[in-house]
């Protein structure tokens, strides 16, 4: 299916990834980059530090988180030689891309966005006023990235639920731009999502989330790692006691990582009462560093040498700007009819 496609992702850089944004998303990403390039279509991955201004105000944090994403995306195996790595805010026309597509974007849409819905939600909850603390630039979030997506006439959006809204908007601000002008002026993206790749639970059972305090952290010493790994919840059942191991969850995390041999082994080991707690934790700590150990250091490398990662992102804005340069001449052309 991506056989010649334009593929974008965008990453907010808030947060500090876990084990389960690695595994769930970053890596398959990546992953989806690659299939794409493979197959004689393009990649673009970009950092969007523009949308994390609405809720991050501190600019040493933005600047370390965007630090962190772009060294966590090249230590899991983006290749900026042939995938497009930039980020938005060296692409300074797709705010005017923006501007012009406010006039075609009906404010209802904004209105319905789930972003600024959540935000609402949250306000009414605390008993705030609707609008309490919801600044304009999540309240127009989806057309600005509505812009990152048409720029590049992307072709498909590889995203996560939450995103799935966002990504019809950006259709349907150019279907009405289309539409208005009778011509296809702007690409209809369609988004993707990946079905196969699993939820990691957290430590307490729970989806994986920093808000639940349940993470296994990604790029930390191997003490840290130990250490949350051993914190999953368990029983005092004795190892002896057979046990289903599809109610484990030690056993439901390692199913996100393990190879299916080693699944099998920790499976008939809790299945015949062979293996307790303390092993299968261990198990599922050698292979989670296994799996990180090269990022890990590569990723340390790149943050510590971030000049070289600089280089990369600016010689991703020079191969992304000129992209964006024609679509917005196409659209100016068009809205000013000065073609
Ligand atoms: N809204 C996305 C998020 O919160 C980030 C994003 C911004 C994005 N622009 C994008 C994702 C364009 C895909 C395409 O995760």
């Amino acid at each position: 299916m991506f056989e010649g496609k334009v593929i974008l992702t965008g990453v907010k850089p808030t947060g500090t990834p876990h084990l389960g944004n690695y595994l769930g998303a970053i890596k398959p990403a990546i992953q989806l980059g690659k299939e794409a390039l493979a197959k004689g279509g393009k990649h673009y991955m970009f950092i969007a530090d523009y949308h994390a201004i609405n809720a991050e105000k501190d600019p040493a944090v933005l600047n370390q988180k965007l630090r962190e994403i772009a060294c966590i995306y090249l230590a899991a195996g983006l290749d900026p030689s042939v995938s497009v790595f930039y980020r938005q805010s060296d692409i300074p026309e797709i705010h005017e891309i923006t501007t012009i597509l406010y006039a075609y974007t009906p404010k209802g849409f904004m209105n319905k966005a789930h972003a600024y819905k959540a935000a609402v939600d949250k306000n009414r909850e605390a008993g705030k006023p609707d609008d309490d603390s919801i600044n304009m630039g999540l309240y127009t979030y989806p057309t600005l990235m509505a812009s990152d997506i048409l720029a590049y006439d992307t072709d498909i959006v590889p995203v996560g639920r939450d995103q799935v809204q966002h990504v019809e908007i950006a259709r349907d601000i150019a279907g009405a731009f289309n539409a208005h002008y009778n011509e296809k002026l702007l690409h209809l993206p369609t988004y993707y999502i990946d079905d196969h790749v699993a939820v990691v639970p957290g430590v307490d059972g729970r989806k994986m989330s920093k808000s639940y305090g349940n993470v296994i952290p990604l790029f930390d010493d191997d003490k840290a790692i130990k250490k949350a790994i051993f914190s999953i919840k368990t029983d005092s059942r004795p190892m002896e006691e057979p046990k289903n191991p599809e109610e484990i969850l030690v056993y439901e995390i390692y199913k996100s990582i393990a190879t299916p041999e080693q699944l099998q082994e920790m499976g008939d080991g809790l299945r015949q009462g062979k293996l307790g707690y303390g092993h299968i934790k261990n198990m599922l700590l050698d292979a989670v560093i296994t799996e990180i150990k090269d990022a890990r250091e590569k990723y340390n490398y790149y943050m510590a040498h971030f000049d070289e990662v600089e280089r990369f992102l600016q010689e991703g804005a020079a191969k992304a700007r000129p992209v964006a340069q024609a679509t917005l001449k196409r659209l100016k052309d068009t809205v000013f009819g000065n073609r």
